[in-house]
């Protein structure tokens, strides 16, 4: 027997540093962000099975629903988001992940953690290609989380003194994740000595930024992401526009800005411990966006 409807929910997410070089297997640090993303599913009787649904999603659906022994014509299916879509702020992971966990209630078909985890992974790469995983393990875990995708261990939970408020700015540029990140593949495979050696190097950057972290050094922490930037840059795939908002930041007193995700577009984040509030008035001031958004400290588990 079936529910008459069923609601999953699942929260995007920041990638603090560490973007595409986590590809390769270096580490990133990444946090779950109190945006949502909602998806309901019920019996479908009548009209338009998916509302306004694009292309990805209707086969992210088809798939999903079959794993779960369900014919997706069947489906009726809504997406209500908080999370703004397309801009590096995990979107594709979220609705992945509600439709799993929307799924799994409709069907009464419970699944462990890691199951629901691996079915949301193979959704998410019908958006992503194959995704390093990260942006799903943020929305998963919540909180700020370490995250090495070819480790035994490959999440770990970053705690942090104390709760740290970051300004997510959007450039209002739409991009996609697949397009930068098979981009920089190709050059990868060109000159992998040179692009490893990037890598490498940013990885290096993300493991002094964890020291950071851990220490409450805001400013050092900014200088890192500063500079995580400027590898972003090397790599190729930030933008002019990205970059001035990243200046924007900065001179409004930011410690440190740089873009999120995969870049092309899409957001810049900024630490700003002495005035969030003047760098959101100076990125709106020039026609951008932004919020400010406090990353979530959990209760201690353990040791970090
Ligand atoms: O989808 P985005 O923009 O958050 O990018 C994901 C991060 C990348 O490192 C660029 C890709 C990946 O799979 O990790």
């Amino acid at each position: 027997m079936k529910e008459a409807s069923a609601v999953g929910v699942a929260s995007g997410k920041v990638i603090l540093l560490g973007e595409h070089s986590v590809v390769y297997g270096e580490p990133a640090i990444a946090a779950a962000i109190d945006r949502q993303l909602e998806v309901t599913v019920r019996p479908r009787s009548g009209g338009n099975p998916y509302g306004a649904i694009g292309n990805r999603q209707r086969l992210a659906i088809a798939r999903a629903a079959q794993r779960f022994g369900i014919e997706p014509e069947t489906l009726m299916v809504e997406v209500r988001s908080e999370i703004p879509m397309g801009c590096g702020l995990g979107s594709s992971a979220a609705f992945s992940l509600a439709l799993i966990r929307a799924l799994s209630l409709f069907s009464r078909k419970p699944l462990l953690d890691g199951e629901v985890a691996s079915r949301a992974a193979e959704i998410e790469n019908v958006f992503h290609g194959t995704a390093s995983g990260v942006d799903l393990a943020a929305a998963v875990q919540g909180g700020v989380i370490w995250f090495e995708r070819f480790s035994a261990a490959p999440i770990v939970e970053l705690l942090p003194p104390e709760p740290l408020d970051l300004v997510i700015a959007l450039s209002g540029k739409p991009r996609g994740t697949f397009g930068p990140v098979s981009r920089l593949r190709d050059r990868y495979e060109r000159f992998p000595k040179l692009y490893g050696r990037m890598f490498r190097l940013t990885g290096d950057v993300v493991r002094s930024a964890r020291i950071a972290l851990a220490a409450g050094d805001l400013e050092l922490l900014g200088s890192l992401m500063n500079a995580a930037h400027g590898l972003l840059n090397a790599l190729g795939v930030s933008t002019p526009t990205i970059d001035r908002m990243v200046r924007l930041a900065r001179s409004a007193g930011a410690v440190g800005a740089k873009l999120t995700g995969a870049g092309g577009g899409g957001a810049v984040i900024a630490l700003a411990p002495r005035g969030a509030e003047a760098v959101v008035s100076a990125l709106a001031e020039e026609g951008f966006e932004s919020f400010v958004t406090r990353l979530s400290v959990r209760e201690p588990k353990g040791s970090q």
